[in-house]
């Protein structure tokens, strides 16, 4: 059955015809063509689709769409503004952060959310942090990094 879904995603309201069952998952990458937002497992067990719902992070591929009208819903394409990556997305890049990529705009979100509630963690705190976004490719030390180095800017401003 379907439906009209009114949602706020990246700072614009979108009013959407989609059927009430689906994921926000799905909506963002089928309805919104926000397909920067990935589809791993499928499960709510690699956090590839994690996305930051009123600012945290939630798994999109478990969070039905209908329940999340109202909220301020955060994807990958929200973070840069005027043209320019946010810090974290510059941060991953420029410390070869990325490999194949497919972990990083729920890898990036997540620190996002924890640099936002504490700007200077731990390098434990931000392990713990990200322990549910799943990397294939880099071994999660150059991660780690990109995110210290973000912390490490802000305290010298
Ligand atoms: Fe949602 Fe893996 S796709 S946790
Ligand atoms: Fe490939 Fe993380 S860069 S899964």
């Amino acid at each position: 059955m379907k439906r009209i879904l009114k949602l706020h995603v990246n700072g614009e309201d979108f009013e959407i015809l989609t059927e009430i069952h689906k994921t926000l998952l799905e909506v963002l990458r089928e309805d919104l063509g926000l397909t920067g937002t990935k589809r791993g497992c499928d499960l709510g067990t690699c956090g590839a689709c994690t996305v930051l719902i009123d600012g945290k992070p939630h798994l999109s591929c478990l969070t039905l769409t209908a329940d999340v009208q109202g909220k301020k819903i955060t994807t990958i394409e929200g973070l840069a503004q005027d043209g320019q990556l946010h810090p974290l997305q510059k941060a991953f890049a420029e410390k070869g952060a990325i490999q194949c990529g497919f972990c990083t705009p729920g890898m990036i979100l997540t620190a996002k959310a924890l640099l936002d509630e504490d700007p200077h963690p731990s390098e434990e705190k931000v392990k713990k942090a990200i322990s549910g976004n799943l990397c294939r490719c880099t071994g999660y030390v150059k991660i780690v990094d990109a995110i210290l180095s973000v912390t490490d800017k802000s305290s010298e401003s």
